[in-house]
């Protein structure tokens, strides 16, 4: 039988997030994406229809490569305007129970000190139920904005990346001891000083001497999910990651890649089984087979190709504008999101794309697969997926928002828990949820090196 299948929702708070064009269909909500009503409703269906998360994607710019300018991003809603994940959390934990939240933050704009204390105070008010999605970054747009006038090189932004860990691990695992908070009025101490303890960084990127500003919270350190596909990346969610996100064409060609990962986590000292790898899928299900392809032949008129090719540009820094839209594509090494443009060139040898069929495939959910069909259809694929990629769970984009989501709480989940592939969380933080252990950082973790009386930093 194969193992049970762990979901989240993948997300943002913008109006065409993965499927441009799709916002323009008669059933699509999307434009509700600035309501709070809207965000509430979403996580509490998932959370009946037995999701473990909803993931949260953030960037930190506008996508402006598409002919050299954001005009077609901002015409298309192409993940603009955008509002901050981070500050909605709160609401949606106190309107459900169990789902987890995976909020992205990125390492390159943000300060560690800064962002130790915000993911541990939504640690503390979901009652661990937050995960952090590392990103380096990948926009010369939010380079230019945040002050740095141009983007850190794709394997420095990694290095620098492996020293803001250093700083937060240290916040979160070593500054603040278990019961350093007292609240004892009698012998009038609050918290117990010999528990606090400065950190004392000081290294090439970053200089933190104090001692963390928050105590210690359920999970201590947030679930950790991160997204790194290349080599480089790789490695880094190979020594952090607890759930890694990829985006593979199909099960062959993913469990490759699956093979690679699990064999760097062995190499870095952890379990091969240490991570659980949700891949990308856009699930179109309707009650029958035939009614489901109807619904993807009534998606693909709503299509907007310009607008996903300024998507591409922006995720990849490749600007299509004036190629011939029929020539085949070619992968080159770029400063940008090096594994999106992978998918369109090198992941799969015996699959030749032109820019004009990448825009209509990108705009039907972006770069993961797009599995149509009835429940037991749907169920089979999935089931596929999980036993010949060896990957855990999903990662669900939306064709349109929510009504693909509404579909599968409906039809899918149903399907699933018959088949006893989905088995819902029963309560407890996002990593007891994802990882079936304890609530904190596992002991061969690199994090738990930075823990007091910890005698080594793998
Ligand atoms: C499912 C998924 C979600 C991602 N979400 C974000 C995001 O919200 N913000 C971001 O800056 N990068 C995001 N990324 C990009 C990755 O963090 C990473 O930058 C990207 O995979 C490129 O890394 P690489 O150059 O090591 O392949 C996401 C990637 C995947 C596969």
């Amino acid at each position: 039988m194969t193992k049970p299948i762990l979901l989240n929702a993948f997300e943002m708070l913008v109006p065409a997030h993965q499927s441009p064009g799709l916002w323009r269909h008669p059933a699509d909500e999307s434009h509700r994406y600035s309501d709070l009503s809207y965000w509430i409703e979403l996580a509490q269906n998932l959370e009946s229809g037995g999701f473990h998360g909803i993931f949260f994607a953030d960037i930190l710019g506008q996508y402006d490569v598409y002919a050299g300018s954001a005009d077609e991003a901002v015409r298309g809603g192409v993940q603009y305007p955008m509002l901050d994940p981070t500050l909605i959390i709160s609401a949606l934990a106190a309107a459900t129970k169990r789902i987890g939240f995976g909020v992205t933050a990125s390492v390159t704009y943000e300060q560690p000190y800064l962002l130790a204390r915000r993911f541990s105070t939504l640690d503390q008010v979901t009652q661990g139920r937050v995960a952090w999605n590392i990103v380096t970054s990948y926009q010369d747009s939010a380079a230019r904005n945040l002050g740095l006038g141009e983007q850190i090189p794709h394997d420095e932004r990694y290095d620098r990346a492996e020293e803001y860990m250093d700083v937060v691990y240290k916040l979160w695992e070593g500054s603040v001891e278990d019961g350093a908070v007292v609240a004892d009025a009698t012998a009038n101490v609050f918290v117990d000083p010999t528990k606090v303890h400065n950190i004392g960084h000081e290294g090439r990127y970053f200089s933190v001497p104090g001692a963390a500003l928050s105590a210690p919270t359920p999970q201590r350190t947030p679930f950790l999910f991160q997204a790194g596909a290349s080599s480089r990346g790789q490695q880094f969610a190979a020594d952090h990651a607890e759930a890694i996100f990829f985006s593979g064409p199909s099960p062959e060609l993913t469990r490759k890649w699956v093979d690679g990962v699990r064999g760097q986590l062995v190499a870095s000292g952890r379990s091969a089984d240490s991570v659980k790898i949700f891949s990308m899928a856009t699930i179109i299900a309707a009650e029958t087979d035939e009614a489901a392809e109807q619904k993807l032949a009534d998606y693909a008129d709503y299509v907007d190709p310009d607008a996903a090719l300024a998507l591409f540009a922006g995720w990849t820094g490749v600007d299509l504008s004036t190629v011939d839209l029929d020539a085949p594509l070619e992968y080159a090494e770029t400063e940008g999101n090096r594994s999106a443009l992978a998918s369109f060139t090198t992941m799969d040898p015996s699959r030749v794309w032109t820019a004009r069929e990448l825009a209509r495939f990108v705009a039907i959910g972006g770069r993961g697969p797009v599995i149509v069909g009835s429940p037991a259809t749907i169920v089979d694929e999935l089931e596929r997926w999980i036993s010949v990629g060896d990957i855990d769970g999903f990662n669900l984009t939306s064709a349109v928002r929510p009504a693909d989501l509404d579909a599968f709480v409906r039809l899918v989940s149903p399907e699933l828990r018959r088949r006893g592939l989905l088995v819902d969380a029963e309560g407890g933080t996002f990593r007891e949820a994802v990882l079936g252990k304890g609530p904190r950082l596992a002991d061969d973790h690199r994090g738990a090196g930075f823990r007091v009386g910890a005698t080594s930093v793998k």
